[in-house]
């Protein structure tokens, strides 16, 4: 291994954060780098280890956030690092747009076999999750022939033009942009603690399934002319929702009534992150498409768009990469895949029974904790000022993230009020014990303070 070891599994802070070496970085970024990034608090990282991020002032954290839910297997595992090595060494670059290799193949064949449903599928390599997302609309236009799109209210699905005409996360990540993709439509999302339609909390797919078929179907696009569904089975950047079951079946089975294609994202919940491969496994849809990138290849740019073969019958030319599914890329996939499998997986769907058993412990206790949720390590407490009012608490859930971070502990807002808790696959019940620590502390100082 190439530096010094991080020998700790636990946070082991040296003082005042950030410390003077991070203020120098920090100092510089403003300068150097677009202010369109959105920091939450003063982390400079050097390097990182499993589950743990040591910072250039010689900090070590714990890190439940993964990098925004990648480093599926952990920082820098050493399978992994030397995967990437070892490809690195022989082929870093020669464009599967053009020319052959064989890991294309063998990681493809990996997908096909963990991804749902029997029928034969193919790969489209990408390097990140909005070039997934935009594969998939590309795809479902040119498969169907027909234009329009839905997706749903919060969703986030990246921030490429295409893929941006269907998020509908925050106004700001839209807003100066000008005119987007024409043809799509958004519909509430089942959000279980905040019904879009009634307000309260219930299982409302029903409620969302009567707004498609009766007012979206009847009143604005005919269904004959949807190319595609895109949803989230957990809706990410909207605040960790998870989709009810039933809703995720009842809205497959009007996809294949109408010809409509059911994409799945699962950028964020993908990998293994919710306990199983997809997220749409709870359900036991099969989704026409599957978007995928964050946590395949453990922090090297990889995604990919894994669609039915019948339907993947565009003519060479019509869509390709220059680097998407590089061997580099590919090599730390196929590492990634088998680590999960060999484990981590199971890892996520165990350790998550505790940790989301403890932060349940919070409804009640606290009384800014409005709601606790999400599948395996896809896990979101949602802040409110109240449990009665429910009035989101934003400034609240911010302060709560920044207070942990001084405690050690690496977490990150998902939408408007939530906290997210989405680590690596493979902490262990004494991390996960410090994390479930830490917040609660967290959220009493807070709560105290406030
Ligand atoms: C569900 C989902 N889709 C797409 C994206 C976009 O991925 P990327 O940032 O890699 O383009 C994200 C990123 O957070 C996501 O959560």
């Amino acid at each position: 291994m190439i530096g010094t070891a991080i020998d700790v599994k636990l946070p082991r802070l040296q003082g005042a954060l950030p410390g003077p070496k991070a203020k120098e970085v920090i100092a510089l970024d403003e300068r150097h780098i677009s202010p369109s990034y959105t920091r939450s608090y003063p982390l400079v990282a050097k390097r990182g280890q499993g589950a743990m991020i040591e910072d250039v002032d010689g900090n070590v954290f714990l890190d439940f956030a993964a990098g925004i839910a990648v480093v599926a297997t952990g920082h820098c595992h050493p399978k992994v690092v030397e995967a990437i090595q070892r490809q690195a060494a022989e082929l870093i670059h020669i464009s599967g747009t053009d020319f052959y290799y064989p890991q294309m193949i063998e990681l493809a064949e990996k997908l096909e076999r963990v991804t749902p449903g029997k029928e034969p599928k193919r790969v489209f390599y990408t390097n990140s999750g909005t070039e997934s997302v935009e594969a998939a609309i590309k795809l479902a236009r040119y498969a169907t022939g027909r234009e329009k799109l839905i997706a749903f209210q919060g969703c986030f699905h990246g921030r490429t033009m295409g893929s941006l005409s269907l998020t509908a996360s925050k106004a700001v990540q839209r807003k100066g942009f000008g005119s987007l993709l024409s043809g799509v439509f958004h519909i509430p999302y089942p959000n279980q603690y905040r019904c879009p339609f009634t307000g309260s909390s219930h299982a409302c797919g029903d409620d969302v399934i009567a707004h498609l078929e009766r007012v979206i179907f009847k009143k604005l696009v005919d269904p004959s002319d949807v190319a595609a569904i895109f949803v989230e089975p957990v809706q990410g950047e909207g605040g960790y929702l998870p989709a009810p079951p039933k809703f995720l079946r009842d809205l497959a089975d009007i996809c294949s009534r109408h010809g409509i294609l059911l994409v799945a994202d699962e950028v964020q919940s993908g990998m293994g992150r919710t306990g199983k491969w997809w997220a749409s496994e709870h359900a036991g849809i099969e989704p026409d498409i599957i978007c995928i990138a964050k946590g395949i290849a453990s922090g090297m740019p990889l995604g990919a768009m894994v669609a039915r073969a019948s339907l993947m019958n565009w003519k060479p030319g019509a869509h390709a990469s220059t680097f998407g599914g590089n061997p580099v890329c590919l090599a730390a996939a196929l590492a990634t895949m088998d680590l999960l499998e060999g484990g981590y997986i199971e890892n996520a769907r165990k350790v998550s029974e505790r940790l989301k058993k403890r932060m349940q412990g919070w409804i009640g206790r606290y009384r800014t904790v409005g709601d606790v949720r999400g599948l395996g390590l896809m896990l979101g407490v949602e802040f409110v000022t109240d449990r009665e009012s429910r009035e989101p608490a934003h400034d609240l859930r911010d302060r709560i993230v920044e207070r942990a971070f001084h405690k050690g502990l690496l977490v990150l807002g998902a939408g408007e009020n939530t906290l997210r808790l989405c680590p690596p696959l493979l902490v262990d019940e004494e991390q996960v014990d410090f994390a479930a620590g830490a917040l609660e502390e967290s959220i009493a100082e807070v709560e105290r303070a406030a």
